[in-house]
This record gives C-alpha cells, structure tokens and sequence, in this order.
C-alpha cells in the first residue's frame, strides 16, 4: 500500500507499507518524521495526528467519536481533515494515500 506524506515545508515521502498495518504504524516503521505514535495506537496521546487529504476524505472516513475527543489534545492545529493515522488500517483501497503532516505533535 503507498502511502504519501507531506510534510509542512511540502517535502513528499512516499513510503511502502503493509496492508493491513495502521497509517501509524507505517510511517514509524518508515522513519516518517511528525509521526510519534507515542501510545503505540490505543488512542491515548494524539502524537499520531495527521491530516488526510482532501480527495482521499471519502475512502478513510472521519473519526469515531473518542478519536474526536482525543484530537482536542492534539498539539497542532485540528481541523476537519484531522485523524489519528492509528485509527486508520491500510487496506487496498487506501493505496496511493496522500496524508499531511502536522507542525508539531508534542
Ligand atoms: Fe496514540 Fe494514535 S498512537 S493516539
């Protein structure tokens, strides 16, 4: 599954990852920096906050009300794009996923 992550200053990495494995766990797996993941996916930090593009919205579907709940404690801005990358499993359909990267998670 190619996942595609824009960072900030707009520099792209596009990484490889394994269906099935959270949008979180890939991008720690990949070394893809402003992905923390602190908790490890049980959706108790919100260091995993990322911001799903636009045309991808459709496919990923928005946040489960706790996810709402636990963005409020994101360390940047939330808007309606926000997911915590743990909550979202890579399955086919998501291959050519384009996500961006939050200024900061801490
Ligand atoms: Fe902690 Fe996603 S990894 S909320």
């Amino acid at each position: 599954i190619h996942v595609t992550f824009i960072a900030p200053d707009g520099q792209q990495t596009t990484i490889e990852a394994e269906e099935d494995s959270t949008l979180m766990q890939a991008a720690v797996a990949h070394d893809v920096d402003g992905i923390v993941g602190e908790c490890g996916g049980a959706m108790m930090c919100a260091t995993c906050h990322c911001h799903i593009d636009a045309a991808w919205q459709d496919r990923t579907g928005g946040p489960s009300s706790d996810e709402v709940e636990m963005l409020e404690g994101a360390a940047a801005e939330v808007d309606d794009r926000s997911r915590l990358s743990c909550q979202i499993r890579l399955t086919p359909a998501l291959d050519g996923l384009v996500v961006h990267l939050p200024e900061e998670q801490m």
